[in-house]
């Protein structure tokens, strides 16, 4: 484990992460702080790639850093799918609302809830796998994939690649299982883009809620005030600006993702869906 910097030497380089990520929310104070926390602190998506391969046996390392997430009773109910292939790419993307940076990026990973291989487990050590068909084994392969998932964003990250997520496969979880080949009881949950960031598309830092909205000691108490929106919506518009992006705020975008079913771009029939794919819900 790398050892914190002592709070003196470390304040200028944890100062500057925290406000690039809080802004005038930043928390102040010392604290510890060291390279993986630097890291974590400057992550952002990368929606534009160079065309550069990514060295040899990366995806391994990748997938070597996914693997070491924890896993619910280490279960590792998930299974990555590595996309490469230009056509292939394509066709993602197209179901992904034509993303373009799924075609830019050297390798798509799709993560894949599977219960699939403790199916097939099941069969041939004639097991009875019964639990898969809960709601709450649904949610124990969500949860894993994407525990994994984020620590080959960090890994990424570490080795100087960009990453973006592609919740849109979702849009269409179908279409995406008949494209990879999926059996029944896996779906690709999301898709990460692997690249080298273009510098001309470069983003910046985004900030997040302040800490006071999301932590609470002991109980949880609202902290939904006008006071809240406001301080985070000047944030999130300072920083659209500094973007060259439309100053919209946080809070209206947020809110036109949940106003209704028609927000949700076909994953408002996710359980129907699910259930089509092999997981029973029940
Ligand atoms: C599960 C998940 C799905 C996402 N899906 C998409 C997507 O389809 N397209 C996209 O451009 N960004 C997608 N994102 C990226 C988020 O928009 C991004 O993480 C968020 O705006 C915060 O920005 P930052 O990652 O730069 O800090 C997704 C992120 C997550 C965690």
């Amino acid at each position: 484990m790398p050892d914190a910097l002592p709070p003196a030497a470390s304040a200028a380089p944890a100062q500057a992460a925290l406000f690039a990520r809080y802004r005038d929310a930043a928390p102040a104070g010392d604290g510890p702080w060291n390279d993986v926390l630097a890291s974590l602190l400057a992550h952002r998506s990368v929606r534009a790639y160079r065309p550069d391969p990514l060295p040899e046996g990366t995806l391994e390392r990748l997938v070597a850093a996914a693997q070491s997430a924890a896993s619910s009773s280490n279960l590792q109910t998930w299974s990555v799918v590595a996309v490469e292939d230009a056509g292939h790419k394509a066709r993602l993307a197209a179901v992904a609302r034509g993303q373009r940076h799924i075609e830019q990026a050297p390798l798509f990973l799709v993560w894949v809830a599977d219960h699939a291989r403790l199916r097939g487990i099941g069969a041939i050590t004639r097991s009875p796998t019964e639990g898969l068909d809960y709601l709450e084994t649904f949610l124990v392969a969500l949860i894993d994939a994407a525990l994994a998932a984020q620590n080959a964003v960090v890994a990424a990250e570490s080795l100087g690649l960009g990453t973006v997520y592609i919740g849109a496969l979702r849009n269409h979880p179908e279409a995406v299982a008949a494209e990879l080949g999926l059996p029944p009881g896996a779906m690709g949950v999301f898709g990460l883009c692997v690249g080298y960031a273009d510098p001309d598309g470069a983003s910046d830092v985004k900030p997040r809620l302040p800490q006071s909205v999301v932590v609470h000691r002991e109980q949880y108490r609202s902290t939904v005030t006008p006071e809240m929106v406001g301080t985070y919506d000047a944030a999130m518009m300072a920083f659209q600006q500094e973007q060259r992006m439309e100053p919209v705020g946080w809070t209206r975008t947020a809110m036109s993702r949940v106003r209704g079913a028609a927000s949700l771009h076909g994953r408002e029939r996710m359980r129907e869906t699910l259930i089509a794919l092999g997981f029973p819900l029940r």
